[in-house]
């Protein structure tokens, strides 16, 4: 049996990871998987996180199975954390998931439940992983322009265009905020455009909201997704507590299903549990516990917010230094979108060879569409990848 498989085409991003790790030179500088990275290096367990589990070591009492959905205080807190009320709870389906890619793969699968023949419209480029997980399904994607190379910026322009092909029952998947791998984000005026199209077409957004409080504050953040599920009969909504907590081995997501009412909601709620326990049964709850514990108690939220707002403004002093950097050496200002763009990731239109010297000759690893992770540097790393940028004519 196991002789008729085939080998597996390399995911890129972990690929990268393998590479940097086998690289001996001690200069060398890793700006590929999106983990966050302090000016030492460090992906630090946060304050909060650290406090909420010493209690949780002390008052938890039993390991045996949680619900289906999750610890239902979990799904509260994050409801709640994204939406912020823009909606009725009873509205809200949901589950706890493993991971936010858990819940992208779960939100994939209802919607080939619901609409075997729904097609799934993604961003030109987004998170590789998505595509994969949709080919993996079986789904037919079809892309709409997003990232225009020439600006750094969103061709908006095209996207309105690509989304004119849209048909009832497809789905339009959006990223909430810090849009993996361009680091170019829509405007809420844009947003309400888009909402307006999948509204006139009648196609369902999926939003993947996975660096909550990475962009431009945990509210500003969310201010896309509570938009679209403001204004939408219905929205799929994919959260990571990845990053926002920094708990990426925990595995921590929540998948949202915003409904028209309290029927279909529980019709929703059922069917998200039934995908959670074919697919893994009961979702991981340590992570989850963490961040209800977090979000329920005001020291600790308070703690956490201060704690993510120094991570948030430390990668965009980063982007600042990196932006001014190359307008110094390029003599231009043609590197001006980084201090532009948000979240961890930008794309900055180097050339395949040009990503391929950098890694060869000055040991930076980014990914092959030259996606940087902005938390992979340090103001001492930032004027080296400058000048290696400059020296290899990118
Ligand atoms: C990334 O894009 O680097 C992160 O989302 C991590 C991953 O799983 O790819």
């Amino acid at each position: 049996m196991l002789n008729n498989l085939h080998e597996q085409p390399a995911d890129k991003i972990l690929q990268l990871m393998q590479a940097y790790k086998a690289d001996p030179r001690e200069d060398k500088i890793d700006l590929g998987v999106g983990v966050y990275r302090n000016a030492a290096g460090v992906t630090p367990i946060m304050r909060a996180i650290k406090a909420a589990e010493r209690r949780w070591w002390e008052e938890e009492t039993t390991k045996a199975y949680t619900g289906l959905a999750g610890d239902p205080a979990f799904a509260d807190a994050m409801v709640d954390l994204v939406l912020d009320g823009v909606v009725d709870r009873d509205q809200v389906a949901a589950v706890a998931t493993p991971g936010g890619t858990g819940a992208v793969r779960q939100a994939f699968e209802l919607v080939r439940m619901a609409e075997p023949g729904a097609r799934v419209f993604v961003s030109d480029p987004t998170w590789p992983n998505h595509l994969s997980i949709l080919k993996h399904l079986g789904m037919e994607t079809v892309t709409y322009r997003y990232f225009d190379s020439a600006t750094g910026g969103v061709d908006f322009a095209g996207m309105m265009d690509d989304l004119d092909a849209l048909k009832k029952g497809d789905i339009v998947l959006l990223h909430g905020c810090c849009h993996n791998p361009t680091g170019a984000n829509l405007t809420l005026t844009q947003v309400h455009e888009v909402i307006e199209a999948m509204n006139r077409a009648g196609a369902v957004p999926m939003i993947d909201i996975a660096y909550q409080g990475f962009g431009d504050g945990l509210e500003a953040d969310a201010a896309v997704t509570r938009a679209v599920a403001g204004a939408c009969p219905e929205t799929l909504i994919a959260a990571s507590c990845s990053k926002n907590f920094g708990i990426y081995r925990e595995r921590t997501g929540l998948l949202m299903a915003v409904a028209q009412d309290k029927g279909l909601r529980a019709v929703a709620q059922g069917n998200l549990q039934h995908l959670n326990r074919q697919n893994f049964s009961f979702p991981p709850d340590h992570g989850a516990r963490l961040v209800s514990i977090v979000l329920t108690d005001d020291a600790l939220r308070a703690d956490w917010q201060a704690e993510l707002e120094e991570v948030r403004t430390g990668m965009l002093a980063l982007r600042e230094q990196l932006a001014e950097d190359l307008r110094r050496l390029s003599g231009s200002d043609r590197f001006g979108f980084i201090a532009q763009h948000r979240g961890m990731f930008s794309r900055l239109g180097l050339s395949p060879e040009v990503v391929a010297r950098l890694r060869e000759e000055h040991g930076v690893y980014m990914v092959g569409d030259s996606r940087i992770n902005v938390a992979g540097l340090n103001t001492e790393t930032v004027p080296k990848l400058a000048q290696a940028i400059i020296d290899v004519g990118g």
